[in-house]
């Protein structure tokens, strides 16, 4: 197997042009498009979705295993915000799908999860919506809380709080991402 050595921006985008064409808010799309091209090159080029193995489905455990999981998580998004009735939230939603783990080993590569990924992703956020001011304070705030409270019972200070204070929105992306990296289960993001 040969892993690439660099990636461009527009590789970046191209990776998630399937799951970007189906965020239908302009400005959300264009949000979550920068959000991904301020990823670290490490999350495209060698970022397997469990340093230990022990989790994940097995095609997950590979250089763009986290890549792979990012779009389950998304297809799962896309179709849980319906069945939990927050589908007028859904562009939020899958934002968040996409972001939630792109600095999975923290700033730089560090060969495995850092349990304070999902802080750091919701920084990402917070350091693209100031330099942009995309968008609405709304949007902002319910794409930075679905990606920090993402790691549900496993999260660490700031993002602490019991499931049961989660929003609809805040569960869905927690579930999705829970769900998908489940190895009893099969999503097939190709569909
Ligand atoms: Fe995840």
């Amino acid at each position: 197997m040969v892993i690439k050595k660099g990636i461009t921006a527009e590789e970046k985008v191209e990776t998630f042009k399937a799951e970007l064409d189906r965020i239908f808010d302009i400005k959300i799309r264009e949000f979550t498009k920068l959000c991904v091209i301020s990823a670290p090159d490490y999350f495209f080029l060698d970022c397997p979705a469990s340093s230990t193995a022990k989790y994940h489905p097995i095609d997950e455990l590979a250089h763009d295993g986290t890549i792979i999981h990012t779009k389950r998580v998304f297809t799962l998004v896309y179709e849980l915000c319906r069945g939990l009735g927050v589908e007028n939230r859904r562009d939020e939603l899958c934002s968040a799908s996409l972001i939630h783990d792109l600095l999975k080993q923290s700033y730089v590569k560090t060969g495995h999860t850092h349990k304070k990924h999902p802080q750091y992703a919701a920084e990402l956020v917070d350091k693209v919506q100031k330099a942009t001011m995309l968008l609405t304070d709304e949007e902002h705030q319910i794409i930075r809380n679905c990606v920090g409270f993402h790691y549900g019972l496993w999260s660490t200070p700031p993002w602490v709080k019991p499931l049961a204070d989660y929003t609809m929105e805040e569960l869905t992306v927690y579930i999705a991402d829970y769900v998908a990296s489940k190895r009893c289960v099969a999503v097939d993001y190709k569909r």
